[in-house]
């Protein structure tokens, strides 16, 4: 590991807003402390809602809506601690106590959040996960967990995305469990005259920036999440991203790849 790496991992260890629990952490502490408590734990006693940053990377999304809304209580979550020191570096500079950072897992929110803990969610940029169904984070696998942490009624998740893969899967998972996504634009930045969409807009995160000048068009959803027993994952034929696995400017012939049904 790089100088530089184990140095952001020491000083992250002091940030008092970083907090850090890998597999081993939990099972060793019997879980999170944090869990149902994290607005004295984490943010001083602020009684504001709670929204999370799934895949935070560096942070910006996190810090920008913290900075637009001090009266609600952010936390950026990614496994990867390097990238995230960069947006904690500043939360704690600017001494912004609506923000806090957790590194560890998605796959593990249960473990962090009490059902109906969390008010909202943010999934900026993931990767599109073509190969693999379950690995989307708005696949039905990830829909029954964050339905587990939003409350019953109301809880909303946004998708931010340069994928047309990932914004066409998510559309029709949406679709064929019933759940409406709006607003919904594929073209983000060409539709201004929806004006209630100049937030989404006016926040840009790292990844977001590089998409934009390869010249590409970024699309957002959102939706309200009402919990139910099954969920069914969309089986079509979705043309993948050429653009992903090729250099700067080169496309390849797109090919198909096949949704398969899952479980919950
Ligand atoms: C493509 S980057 C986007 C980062 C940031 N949202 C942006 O737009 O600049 C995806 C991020 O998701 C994180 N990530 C992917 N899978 C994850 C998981 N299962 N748990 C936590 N973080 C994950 C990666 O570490 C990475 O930082």
């Amino acid at each position: 590991m790089s100088r530089n790496k184990l140095q952001k991992f020491a000083e992250m260890e002091a940030l008092p807003n970083v907090f850090q629990y890998p597999y081993a952490a939990l099972a060793e502490g019997g879980g999170c402390p944090l869990k149902g408590r994290w607005r004295e734990a984490a943010f001083g006693g602020r009684p504001g809602r709670i929204v999370l940053e799934l895949g935070c990377g560096r942070g910006e999304y996190t810090l920008g809506l913290a900075e637009r809304h001090p009266d609600a209580n952010f936390v950026g979550i990614d496994v990867k601690g390097a990238r995230m020191w960069a947006g904690a570096r500043v939360a704690a500079a600017r001494q912004m106590g609506n923000v806090a950072f957790l590194r560890t897992d998605i796959e593990l929110l249960a473990s962090f959040f009490e059902p109906g803990e969390v008010d909202e969610l943010w999934i900026t940029f993931p990767d599109p996960q073509m190969q693999k169904a379950r690995k989307r984070l708005t696949s039905t696998r990830f829909m029954a967990l964050y339905s587990g942490i939003l409350p019953q009624e109301g809880g909303r998740v946004h998708l931010k995305t340069d994928s047309p893969f990932l914004f066409a899967y998510t559309c029709e998972m949406l679709r064929v469990n019933q759940l409406e996504a709006a607003p919904c634009t594929a073209d983000l930045y060409a539709d201004t005259a929806d004006t209630s969409l100049d937030e989404v807009r006016a926040i840009r995160t790292h990844y977001e920036q590089q998409w934009l000048d390869r010249g590409l068009t970024i699309k957002y959803l959102s939706f309200c999440l009402t919990p139910r027993e099954a969920w069914i994952e969309p089986e079509v034929e979705i043309e993948r991203d050429a653009y992903r696995s090729y250099g700067r400017g080169q496309l390849s012939p797109a090919r198909p790849v096949r949704s398969r049904r899952s479980s919950r």
